[in-house]
């Protein structure tokens, strides 16, 4: 299949030399033949091998997401752990979750699917588990409508998209065109892997504070086209500079340890032309993001403005990024059925320029 057609690069080699040279080092699959695309990522198991010869480091593919960190170790396997809990049979997961606190170990990560799946896909939830916070539209689904109503020329599947901090990825459901959906937690990937493949998920929602509501989420469509999942750290993204056609990254930034670091990557991987889509709350999180990291703390003269901050970064990079359009959007987030968080996101359609010819 040729509808993914982006390299994949080792993670652990890639580094601008002194010189400004970008260094970037080609993945083979083992077994495979050539340079591996996002294509060649197998449906089930598999392993990436760099082509330099002084690394050769090895990448697992786990049913058919691949794993691409350029520190493994870095990895808290306690917290991002290589299996997805809801293939356990609901009985089962209640019972072990059963008393113990959100917050902690297997419940805060079945409280952590439970709650991505419901940011998702909140209007395929049973109607019985509506809520008031259910009449707003999902953010995917809002943000897709947006980027189709700003960029017409985008739909019709030109080049490959990629929707960064996917989380369960919607965006996927919500448009034309091959998708790669990319985060950084594992079990999210296996677990909408499933979903993929299966149609529906069986899920536990934390509902009081002491309990859980069991859910099965039942798809009323596949995605219209085909969707790869990759797992990575977005400091270092296995993918090539100038990668995709069109960059998606809801609610991403405030998320992440380094946002600058993680804003210029997202830039570098947006092909010249191509379109790059952000959404975020600025709700930094001191432990999730050092102070000393919020944007508004590093852009001089953003007077403590996350969104003046962001819009002097997007015109200081190279090549630029010229705002085509800007909204705000209301995206909830579920905690419990007594607590469901709304948060004021700011939302820019970018466009990366071409280099002039
Ligand atoms: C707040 S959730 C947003 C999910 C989804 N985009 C939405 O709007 O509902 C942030 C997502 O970013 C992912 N993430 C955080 N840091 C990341 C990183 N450094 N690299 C890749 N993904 C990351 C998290 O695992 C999580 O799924």
């Amino acid at each position: 299949m040729e509808a993914f057609d982006v390299r994949l690069f080792c993670p652990r080699c890639r580094r601008v030399e002194e010189d400004g040279t970008f260094v970037q080092a080609p993945l083979v699959l083992v077994g495979g033949e050539g340079p591996a695309t996002v294509s060649d990522l197998p449906d089930g198991d598999g392993v990436l091998r760099c082509t330099d010869a002084g690394c050769r480091a090895e990448y697992p593919v786990l049913d058919g997401v691949g794993i691409l960190f350029r520190d493994p170790g870095a990895v808290d396997l306690a917290a991002n752990p290589p299996f997805d809990p809801l293939a356990l049979s609901l009985e089962v997961l209640q019972g072990l979750v059963a008393g113990q606190p959100f917050d902690r170990g297997l419940a805060a990560l079945v409280g952590r699917l439970g709650r991505l799946a419901w940011a998702a896909f909140q209007d395929w939830f049973p109607a019985s588990l509506r809520t008031m916070a259910s009449e707003r539209p999902v953010h995917g689904v809002e943000v897709m409508e947006w980027i189709s109503s700003v960029a017409p020329p985008h739909r019709g599947g030109k080049g490959v998209r990629a929707v960064m901090g996917a989380g369960f990825g919607r965006e996927a459901w919500e448009a034309a065109g091959p998708t790669v959906l990319v985060d950084a937690h594992l079990p999210t990937l296996l677990a909408l892997g499933r979903l993929l493949r299966q149609g529906y998920l069986d899920l536990l929602l934390p509902w009081t504070a002491a309990s859980w509501k069991p859910v099965r989420l039942e798809l009323p469509r596949p995605p219209a086209e085909p969707v790869r999942l990759v797992c990575c750290d977005l400091v270092a993204p296995p993918f090539g500079a100038d990668a995709f056609q069109e960059v998606v990254a809801t609610n991403l930034l405030d998320s992440v340890h380094d946002p600058v670091n993680t804003f210029a990557q997202l830039h570098a991987m947006t092909a010249p032309g191509g379109s790059l889509t952000i959404t975020t709350p600025f709700a930094w999180k001191s432990d999730v993001t050092p102070r000393a990291h919020w944007i508004e703390s590093l852009v001089p003269g953003a007077a403590g403005n996350p969104e003046t901050a962001f819009e002097t970064l997007a015109s200081s990079l190279t090549p630029p990024l010229e705002i085509v359009a800007r909204r705000t959007f209301r995206w909830t987030a579920w905690h419990t059925a007594r607590e469901i968080t709304l948060y004021g996101c700011s939302g820019w359609y970018l466009r990366k320029q071409a280099p002039a010819s």
